[in-house]
C-alpha cells in the first residue's frame, strides 16, 4: 500500500516514515512544507529507498494537493502536518489557525475528491487517519489539588505523585482545549468527524500524549534541556515544574499509528499514551542524573535548573487511558520512561551535528537550495 504522510519531515511524521520503510513493504509519500520544524535530515536514513518520495507542498494549497493525489494515487493518508508548539501558538496564533484548521480542511477536501472517484475496491479500502493530541481534552485533576497536598510544595518523586485514583482521558472525554494550539487541533478533529458523518469519508482519529525521543526539534522541553545542559546553560522550568505529562517514546507512537491506519475501524478514535505520568521537574531531574553519569561536570547538572514564570493557561495534568487501543488493536508501549529517556539522552549526545543543522537549516539549504523557509 502507498501512504501519503503529511508533516513527514517533522518529529513524529519522520518517525512514522522511518517505521514504515524499515518495518513494512509499504511505500510513503512525504508531503511537507518544510517550515522551521521540518527537517529532511530526519528521514535521510530512508530517503534513498525506492519506496520513498518527497513533495514540498503546503497543505493550504488546494491545487498542489490535487496534483499530489493524482500523481501518487495513495491508498491512505496519515495527517501529521501542523504547527505544534504551544508557546508559539500563544505568541502568534494566526499560523495555527491557518495550518491546523484551514490546512486540514483543504487536505480533507482534496482527499475526498480523490477518494470519491476511486473504483469500488480501492475506495472501500481507503483510510484518512488524522493524528491529534490529548491536549484537546484540556486538563485533569492534579494530585496537588487534594486537601493534604494543597499547601505543600509537590514532592517530585513519582511514588509521591499518587495519581492512581485520579481520572484519565478516555475517547469520550469532552473537549475543553486551553491554548490556541489545542483549540486549533480540536477544531481539526471536529472537521474530520464531520467529514465522516456528512460524506461517509473513511476517517480515523488518534489522540496522543506527549512524545519524546530522537529527532525532536530542540525547542521542546526534553531536547532543549539536554542541549542546554551540555552547554552549561540554564534549564528553564515553567513555574514549580509540577505540571504532569504522560510521556510516550516516539517509536512506540509510530508503531501505534501504523496499527491504527492498517487495522483500525473507520470512524473510531483511539487514545495513545505511555502510562508514564511525570512532573516536568521530575523529567528534567532524570535527564540531569543521566547526564551526570554520561558527561560528568564538577557540579551536578541539576544546579542549572531555573524556574521561570509559568505559561499562561498552562494545563496542569494530562494522562491517557490507552486501554481501548491495547484491547482492540493489541498495542502496548515497549519502552518505559526510564529506558526511553536514557536512549534519548544518548541520541542527543551522539547527534549534536543534527541539532546544529536543524537549528540553522544547513542540511535543507544544501539539499534544496536557499528558498526553504526557515
Ligand atoms: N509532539 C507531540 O508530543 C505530539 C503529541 C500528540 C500529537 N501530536 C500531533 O502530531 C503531529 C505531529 O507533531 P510533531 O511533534 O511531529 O510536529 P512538528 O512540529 O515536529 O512537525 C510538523 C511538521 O509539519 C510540517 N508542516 C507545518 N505546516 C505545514 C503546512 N502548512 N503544510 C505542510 N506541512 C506543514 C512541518 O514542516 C513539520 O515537518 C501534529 O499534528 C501534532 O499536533 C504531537
Amino acid at each position: 500500500m502507498k501512504i501519503l504522510v503529511t508533516g513527514g519531515a517533522g518529529f513524529i511524521g519522520s518517525g512514522v516514515i522511518r517505521y514504515i520503510i524499515n518495518n513494512t513493504q509499504d511505500s510513503v509519500v512525504n508531503l511537507d512544507k518544510l517550515t522551521y520544524a521540518g527537517n529532511l535530515e530526519s528521514v535521510a536514513c530512508v530517503s534513498d529507498s525506492a519506496r520513498y518520495a518527497f513533495e514540498q507542498v503546503d497543505i493550504c494549497n488546494p491545487s498542489e494537493l490535487k496534483r499530489v493525489f493524482a500523481e501518487h494515487q495513495p491508498d491512505a493518508v496519515m495527517h501529521l502536518a501542523a504547527e505544534s508548539h504551544v508557546d508559539r501558538s500563544i505568541d502568534g496564533p494566526a499560523e495555527f489557525i491557518h495550518t491546523n484548521i484551514l490546512g486540514t480542511y483543504h487536505l480533507l477536501e482534496a482527499a475526498r475528491a480523490y477518494w470519491s472517484q476511486l473504483e469500488a475496491e480501492r475506495k472501500a479500502a481507503f483510510r484518512f487517519h488524522h493524528i491529534s493530541t490529548d491536549e484537546v481534552y484540556g486538563d485533569l485533576p492534579h494530585p496537588a489539588d487534594s486537601v493534604e497536598l494543597k499547601d505543600k510544595t509537590l514532592n517530585t518523586q513519582h511514588s509521591q505523585l499518587n495519581t492512581k485514583d485520579l481520572p484519565l482521558f478516555t475517547e469520550t472525554t469532552a473537549y475543553a482545549p486551553s491554548s490556541p494550539y489545542s483549540a486549533s487541533k480540536a477544531s481539526s478533529d471536529h472537521l474530520v468527524r464531520a467529514w465522516l458523518r456528512t460524506y461517509g469519508f473513511p476517517t480515523l482519529i488518534t489522540n496522543c500524549s506527549n512524545n519524546y525521543g530522537p529527532y525532536h526539534f530542540p525547542e521542546k522541553l526534553i531536547p532543549l534541556v539536554i542541549l542546554n545542559a551540555l552547554e552549561g546553560k540554564p534549564l528553564p522550568i515553567y513555574g514549580k515544574g509540577d505540571q504532569i505529562r504522560d510521556w510516550l517514546y516516539i517509536e512506540d507512537h509510530a508503531r501505534a499509528l501504523y496499527k491504527v491506519v492498517t487495522e483500525g475501524k473507520i470512524g473510531e478514535t483511539y487514545n495513545i499514551g505511555g502510562h508514564n505520568e511525570k512532573t516536568n521537574l521530575e523529567v528534567v531531574q532524570t535527564i540531569c542524573t543521566i547526564l551526570d553519569e554520561l558527561v560528568p561536570l564538577k557540579t551536578q547538572h541539576s544546579t542549572l535548573i531555573t524556574h521561570v514564570s509559568d505559561r499562561p493557561g498552562h494545563d496542569r495534568r494530562y494522562a491517557i487511558d490507552a486501554s481501548k487501543i491495547a484491547k482492540e488493536l493489541n498495542w502496548q508501549p515497549n519502552e518505559t520512561f526510564e529506558s526511553g529517556i536514557r536512549k534519548t539522552v544518548q541520541w542527543y549526545l551522539d547527534n549534536q551535528q543534527w541539532c546544529k543543522n536543524v537549528q540553522d537549516g544547513s542540511y535543507q539549504r544544501q539539499r534544496l537550495g536557499t528558498s526553504v523557509e526557515l
